[in-house]
């Protein structure tokens, strides 16, 4: 089971319709990274998760999470997976710790005021424990809902957009809990439209547009693809976002297809 990647997703389509949405996705996730899914608003992020975690069955291609087919053995899989959607999945009504008790009590744990405690604590909200989730800050009901979706010790977690909707401080607080989450071992798949967001959490970075992932690699190897503007002697690395716009040939202009027109000699990252 150690060896191989955590997740494999192999020539994965779907279509709605026809929308193409996912149009032949490949990607492997390491055990115990954090890999990024970037892409724009409708780019199919949602629709790849929604496959991976077993929610929604893929027209072609397979995935895989430690080698357990999502299509054929849904069940197992879910075993070593949690999903935290693109919306806080938190009740309003119960308290933090409520909340955290009620998830306990449905996977049938032993003692899930322990179980609840220990996540308050480990998500800094021991103070919040007994307030309402009505009452808290979009930072601290992310931080909740990622600590919900622990409860049972998964392998794997999809994040979905977990920043989407957050104020700076809130955003600073969730990165902070999927770093800590990431090296305790826990192996991460987030999705996110941010690209700042990728460039500070992600050991990998996956670009899905169009329907098929159009580059793969570490922010170093990404950098590479563009190179080093020069301003006055000072050498400027290019920051995610300009190779983002560059492969993407989303220039902020309206024409849409001038992908590579700024790209220098393209390199193939593996
Ligand atoms: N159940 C569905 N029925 C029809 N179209 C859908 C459905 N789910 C998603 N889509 C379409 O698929 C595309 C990708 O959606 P989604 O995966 O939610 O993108 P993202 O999460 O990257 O914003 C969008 O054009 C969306 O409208
Ligand atoms: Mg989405």
């Amino acid at each position: 089971m150690s060896t191989g990647p955590a997740i494999r997703v192999k020539g994965i389509t779907k279509s709605f319709k026809d929308v193409h949405v996912l149009r032949g996705v490949d990607f492997d996730v390491e055990t115990g990274s954090i890999f990024a899914l970037l892409g724009s608003n409708g780019a199919g992020k949602t629709t790849l998760v929604k496959i991976l975690s077993t929610l929604q069955k893929a027209d072609a291609g397979t995935a895989t999470v430690y080698g357990v087919d999502v299509a054929t053995n849904p069940g197992d899989v879910r075993e070593s997976i949690s999903l935290t959607g693109q919306f806080a999945a938190v009740d309003d009504v119960l308290t933090g710790r409520e909340n955290l008790v009620l998830v306990a009590k449905l996977r049938h744990l032993k003692n899930p005021g322990t179980i609840a405690d220990n996540l308050l604590a480990r998500f800094s909200l021991t103070d919040a424990a007994n307030r309402r989730g009505s009452t808290y800050s979009g930072g601290m009901r992310r931080r909740l809902d990622i600590a919900m979706s622990l409860i049972g010790n998964p392998a794997i977690i999809f994040l979905d957009e977990p920043t989407t909707g957050l104020d700076p401080e809130g955003r600073l607080e969730v990165w902070q809990t999927i770093k800590q989450l990431a090296g305790q071992g826990t192996t991460v798949l987030l999705t996110t439209q941010y690209l700042d967001e990728a460039e500070q959490l992600a050991d990998r970075i996956a670009i899905l547009h169009k329907g098929t992932i159009i580059q793969n690699g570490t922010l170093t190897e990404l950098r590479q693809l563009l190179p080093a503007t020069t301003v006055e002697y000072v050498e400027k690395q290019p920051s995610l976002e300009d190779i983002f716009l560059t492969l993407t040939g989303d220039t902020g202009d309206t024409d849409d297809d001038h992908a590579d027109n700024n790209l220098p000699a393209r390199k193939e990252i593996r």
